[in-house]
């Protein structure tokens, strides 16, 4: 999990560095350790310096689009005239993504800092966070901690005798992926229906409660106030080759290897490291056979794509396919490609909206045509039917849930179209009874 990078031994792990210590998620534990000096000198600097540190760290958003998080607190208006709010996506439901959670497990005060040093840089005197409803560890262990933070002064109306106020309120969502885009999640803390809302007007001009709003994913946060801590140079090296891709990354990994989960890696990593170094190879007598890099959402990479790649944003996109969440599902020469794409678009499906019929029915009618192939009923022309389906769910929709559904069925009829063949020419056994 945490242990130093070739590479960067002394500077390395960052994030993870006090997983499973208990002793860290207490306020005192976390001040030995160094934590809260970053938000003390916060509070003395001005709000456009911190931004501008944030900026040059290279710091990205580590939610899935990779957004540069100075750049984005940047768009916040300089005058609060309205209140400006912070919100922090740690509802984390993308299939094969466990690391926010553990960062609220163990290293709370670190989430706790990080969200108010970036709530004092954009204007805003109130951060949410926005917990997944089936985290009830890491929700107790967040409580405590605010609590804790409140009691000692380092949230409130005076944080640490600066005049400055930070209030900080934990949401509980109730158990909905699409509560995780972060205008359904705006929504949802307003106690509407978590749907997507069409941008413009963008968070940062109309957000939540009509007001100004920075929302930024729960690794992204605990980022900062390492990098204020230890500047954003350090921060900037960071990496192996590649300046667009710094700082170091939590990689969740699942799937068919030896030693599934949580890893902590310098950007620019090779994925091969990963998979065989880290995750201890295949399981005996397998070999891998696919790889989905960032989440379900992105397009599966071929085992040669995946052992080709580099991990970091730009690296995974010279492969083909995307950094996303960063969660790593791995499958080897016993799955069956076309039973776990079905399993995809079912997921995409149950948990679709529904506000756009290219997403309502295009989740729907892909899950049938699945189900049709793989219960020996398919046809020739499912595969024209289901990239014509996956064409109108990518770039229609208000927000990208169907074309994260689309991702993984194009490039799983690209790369794996002999399995479906298989299927439709009556080659393979039926996977399911006839639908
Ligand atoms: C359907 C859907 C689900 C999402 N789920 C999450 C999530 O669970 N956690 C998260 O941080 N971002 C999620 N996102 C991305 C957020 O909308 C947003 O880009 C992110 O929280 C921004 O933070 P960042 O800039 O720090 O990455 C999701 C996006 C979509 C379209």
């Amino acid at each position: 999990m945490g242990y130093p990078h070739p590479s960067h031994p002394k500077e390395t792990p960052v994030l993870s560095k006090h997983f499973g210590d208990p002793e860290a998620r207490t306020f005192d534990g976390w001040v030995k350790h160094g934590g809260y000096e970053a938000l003390r000198k916060a509070v003395g600097m001005t709000r456009e310096a911190i931004i501008e540190e944030v900026k040059a760290s290279g710091l990205r958003g580590r939610g899935g689009a990779g957004f540069p998080t100075g750049l984005k607190w940047s768009f916040m208006p300089k005058e609060a005239v309205k209140p400006h709010y912070l919100v922090c996506n740690a509802d984390e439901s993308e299939p094969g993504t466990f690391k926010d959670r553990e960062i609220m497990r163990w290293t709370p005060h670190a989430l706790i800092e990080g969200c108010a040093i970036g709530a004092y840089a954009i204007g805003a005197e109130r951060c949410y966070i926005y917990i997944r409803g089936e985290f009830t560890e890491p929700w107790r262990v967040m409580s405590n901690a605010v609590d804790e933070a409140v009691a000692r002064g380092a949230l409130g109306a005076n944080v640490f005798g600066s005049g400055k106020r930070v209030e900080m309120i934990l949401h509980r969502g109730a158990g909905a992926y699409i509560c995780g885009e972060e205008t359904a999640m705006m929504n949802s803390i307003e106690g509407k229906r978590g749907n997507p809302r069409i941008k413009p007007p963008f968070p940062a001009v109309a957000g939540l409660f009509g007001m100004p709003t920075t929302i930024n994913n729960v690794e992204t946060l605990a980022a900062v106030p390492h990098i204020l801590n230890r500047g954003a140079e350090w921060y900037k090296g960071l990496c192996l080759g590649n300046p667009k891709s710094t700082g170091t990354k939590l990689v969740s990994v699942c799937g068919h290897v030896q030693r599934p989960g949580n890893y902590e890696v310098v950007m620019g990593t090779p994925v091969r490291e990963i998979l065989y170094d880290m995750c201890g190879g295949p399981l005996p007598g397998r070999t891998f056979k696919a790889v989905i890099p960032g989440g379900s959402s992105v397009p599966i990479m071929t085992i040669e794509e995946a052992e080709a790649a580099l991990f970091d944003y730009e690296g995974i996109v010279a492969q083909g396919s995307m950094l996303g969440s960063a969660g790593m599902i791995v499958m080897d020469d016993t799955t069956d490609m076309v039973y776990q794409i079905w399993r995809l678009a079912k997921f995409y499906a149950h948990e679709s909206c529904a506000q756009c019929t290219q997403c309502r029915e295009g989740t729907a009618w892909t899950t049938r045509i699945f189900e049709r192939i793989l219960s020996g009923k398919g046809k020739q022309e499912d595969f024209q039917l289901l990239l014509e389906l996956s064409e109108n769910m990518t770039g229609k929709t208000i927000c990208v849930l169907s074309d994260s559904c689309a991702a993984p069925v194009v490039s799983g009829i690209q790369k794996f179209r002999s399995e479906f063949e298989a299927y439709i020419a009556g080659a393979r056994e039926p996977a399911m009874a006839a639908v």
